[in-house]
């Protein structure tokens, strides 16, 4: 796996998938409401189904809208019964700190077989011990690692030698990007994967250069074939 495309807009992701460039599709409530999801449970639901048809095998991350044990336990089940391509995004701890998420996530993984994305994680050690609980996937928010004047490359080069040293499973996921150099650099740095926004995906692939050079060519084969 390489780039994931970090969006709930199903059209994106058609278009994106349909190129044949990208290898999973993540989300967060902050984007499907960006996205314009409605209706409630039911219009995340319809959402998820829809992307998760769509990109299948590969895997849509997609994250309960509790953070309460027992309901997150029920909405990881509702949602992973949607398709064998969901994984269950649930944050690292609570927005107090709370530590019942990282229990929440090794019983996912032990005893329900649901795969788990323990998302929202800034630091290595977080990726670690989300890693020695058992999660698929650890996501790391790079950008935001940035923004507060740490080195994300650095947490993604040291967590991606812990994982590989302890023989872990979890792969780890690079979101919140900023700029358009996030993407190869947090590869380099060793994520398995990095997520883009559409935005900044498309702006990967257009070069001013490389549209001056096509222009040129299409102005050439022009002449070309009126001469002959
Ligand atoms: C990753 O899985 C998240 O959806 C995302 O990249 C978060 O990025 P943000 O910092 O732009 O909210």
């Amino acid at each position: 796996m390489a780039i994931l495309l970090d969006t709930g807009d199903l059209a994106q992701v058609e278009r994106f998938h349909r190129m044949g460039i990208i290898r999973g599709v993540t989300t967060n409530p902050t984007i499907l409401l960006k996205d314009g999801v409605t209706g409630g449970l039911k219009g995340i639901e319809a959402r998820g189904r829809a992307i998760a048809a769509l990109i299948a095998p590969y895997d849509l991350s997609i994250e309960v809208t509790s953070n309460e044990p027992q309901e997150m336990i029920r909405q990881a089940q509702w949602l992973a019964g949607w398709a064998d391509n969901i994984v269950v995004k649930i944050t690292v701890h609570g927005p107090n700190g709370e530590l019942d998420n990282l229990e929440v996530a090794h019983r996912l993984e032990m005893e329900y077989c649901i795969r788990v994305n323990l998302t929202a994680m800034m630091s290595a050690q977080q990726g670690f011990l989300g890693a020695l609980a058992g999660a698929t996937y650890v996501s790391m928010f790079a950008g935001r690692v940035n923004n507060m004047g740490y080195n994300a490359c650095s947490e993604i080069t040291k967590l991606r030698l812990l994982l590989d040293r302890f023989g872990l499973k979890a792969q780890i996921i690079v979101g919140s990007t900023r700029e358009v150099l996030n993407v190869i650099e947090w590869l380099e740095a060793g994520a398995h994967n990095v997520t883009v926004a559409p935005q900044l995906l498309e702006r990967m692939l257009v070069h001013p250069y490389t549209k001056e050079t096509v222009q040129m060519f299409l102005r050439d084969a022009a002449k070309l074939t009126l001469t002959s």
